[in-house]
């Protein structure tokens, strides 16, 4: 029993160190002062990303951000679609609640839910923070989670794009705020989306690749 208890756990903290890389807590970031979310809604191409764990697991992602009225309730939601293909082969998309939902704030709370986990990892929640936008063409979001059991960090940034390509300008303004949390822009990845009709478009809602963690809120 001991065994296999040490096992599971060698096994869970190989992948918590090897998704938190950076020491200590998250850093102090301020997200935009005023936001829209309802000029936010609709899709993004993510055209670049930093992952500091510096996995490259997100090829054709985009990200769509839209309303949904219960037909039965008339309750608005908003939902949160993160849709990817992985190694040119599957489709794959995440889907999460967003709060607040009628916000103007760009500090978002995403909620996932995993049916299938065990109980205390069914609801998982991750902040999506807007640093920057002009909502027509190019934005920068972020996210940070920290692992106090290691005392270190894990910190993803989506430099999205209206269109699949972005262009130079919006680039420069996207890059910005970049400097402000330290994040070297020579550690950018391109999405590549030259690959993004896979063979098996199997369209089921999974993990997201860039929360893997349940983090302790
Ligand atoms: C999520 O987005 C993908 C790609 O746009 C789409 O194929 C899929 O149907 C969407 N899922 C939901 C539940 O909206
Ligand atoms: C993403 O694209 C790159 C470059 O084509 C490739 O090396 C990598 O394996 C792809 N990753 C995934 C997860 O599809």
């Amino acid at each position: 029993m001991y065994k296999l208890i040490t096992t599971v756990l060698c096994l869970y903290l190989s992948g918590v160190y090897g998704y938190f890389t950076l020491p200590g807590k998250c850093p102090d970031i301020s997200v935009m002062e005023t936001f829209n979310l309802a000029d936010f809604y609709g899709k993004w191409y993510q055209a670049y990303y930093y992952s500091s764990d510096e996995q490259n697991m997100n090829n054709c992602s985009t990200l769509e951000f839209n309303i949904k009225t219960n037909s039965r309730t008339y309750d608005t939601v908003v939902l949160f679609n993160q849709s990817r293909v992985d190694r040119g082969l599957f489709h794959r998309y995440s889907i999460a609640g967003v709060s607040p939902p009628s916000g103007f704030e760009a500090d978002l709370e995403l909620t996932f839910q995993f049916i299938n986990a065990p109980r205390r990892l069914t609801t998982r929640k991750y902040q999506f923070q807007v640093l920057a936008t002009n909502y027509r063409f190019y934005a920068t979001a972020y996210t940070c989670q920290y692992s106090p059991l290691i005392d270190k960090h894990f910190i993803y940034v989506w430099i999205l794009s209206r269109k699949p390509i972005l262009n130079d300008v919006s680039k420069e303004l996207a890059l910005k705020p970049l400097q402000q949390i330290g994040v070297d822009t020579s550690k950018i990845v391109k999405d590549d989306r030259n690959k993004c009709n896979p063979k098996y478009y199997d369209d089921v809602n999974t993990e997201p690749t860039t929360f893997r963690y349940p983090v302790a809120m």
